[in-house]
């Protein structure tokens, strides 16, 4: 082998290695985060989810389909990440909280939580529009129901808006 196949294979190894660290945070699941994120006073971010479109996407989906990974893809938080990441999600929980805010094993401390960089650098992601993209205009499967309502982010996001009222 010579030197510059070498260096490229260990340039390879380091970024696969890196790539397998940011991995290893875990999915906990909606009901981890409610513990400290449903108080009224701070927006009841579990609550407004549970109630909201996102919660339900399960019930969108008849027989084989909920096991159906085609569809899981974007209707099941679950049912979309590699399941040895699975720490406390539950499949029927549909899009959790960590498809938007990143799998919350490593950040779920409140001394993490408290510093957002902190809570960044451990697997927290800030959700933008691509987040939601991602899904909402994804390839769907032939036959896919038509979207109710055009995509547009600024009326979109606020339909699932759960806003802590204490904090900017
Ligand atoms: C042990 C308590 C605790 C748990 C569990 C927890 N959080 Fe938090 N979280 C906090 C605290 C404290 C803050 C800082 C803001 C505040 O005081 O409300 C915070 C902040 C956040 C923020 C705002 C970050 C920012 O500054 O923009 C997001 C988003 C968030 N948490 C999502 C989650 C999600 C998703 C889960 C579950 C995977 C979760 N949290 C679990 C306590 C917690
Ligand atoms: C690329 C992501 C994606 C895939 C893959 C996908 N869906 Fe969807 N699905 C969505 C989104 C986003 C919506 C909400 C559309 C809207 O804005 O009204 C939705 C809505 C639906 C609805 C309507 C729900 C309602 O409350 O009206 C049904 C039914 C549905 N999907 C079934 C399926 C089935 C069955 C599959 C697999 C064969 C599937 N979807 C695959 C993203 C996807
Ligand atoms: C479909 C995506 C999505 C889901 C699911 C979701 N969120 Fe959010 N969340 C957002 C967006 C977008 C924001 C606004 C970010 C901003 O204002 O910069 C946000 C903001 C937050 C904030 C910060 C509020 C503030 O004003 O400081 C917290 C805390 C939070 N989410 C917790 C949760 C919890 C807990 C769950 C599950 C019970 C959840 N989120 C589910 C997308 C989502
Ligand atoms: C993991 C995939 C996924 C992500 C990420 C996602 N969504 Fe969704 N969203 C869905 C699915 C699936 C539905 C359909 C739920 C149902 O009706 O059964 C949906 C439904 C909705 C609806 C209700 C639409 C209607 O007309 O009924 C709104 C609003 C929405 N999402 C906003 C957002 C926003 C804003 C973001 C980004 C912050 C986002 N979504 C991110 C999958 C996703």
């Amino acid at each position: 082998m010579n030197y510059k196949k070498l260096l490229f294979l260990l340039g390879l190894a380091i970024i696969f290695s890196t790539a397998a660290n940011a991995q290893t945070y875990k999915y906990i699941g909606a009901v981890k985060c409610k513990m400290c994120h449903n108080k009224p006073e701070k927006g009841e971010q579990y609550n407004k989810w549970a109630a909201g479109p996102h919660a339900k996407s399960m019930e969108a989906l008849k027989g084989d389909e909920k096991t159906n990974p085609t569809c899981l893809k974007c209707h099941s938080t679950a049912g979309s990440v590699d399941s040895g990441l699975l720490a406390g999600l539950k499949a029927d929980e549909g899009v959790s909280c960590e498809s938007c805010h990143g799998p919350g094993s490593a950040y779920k401390a409140t001394a993490i939580m408290k510093n957002k960089q902190m809570a960044l650098s451990k697997g927290m992601i800030e959700p933008t529009e691509e987040t939601c993209k991602a899904c909402h205009l994804g390839d769907k499967p032939d036959g896919h129901v038509a979207a109710k309502k055009a995509w547009n982010y600024a009326e979109f996001v606020k339909v699932i808006s759960h806003d802590d009222p204490t904090t900017n």
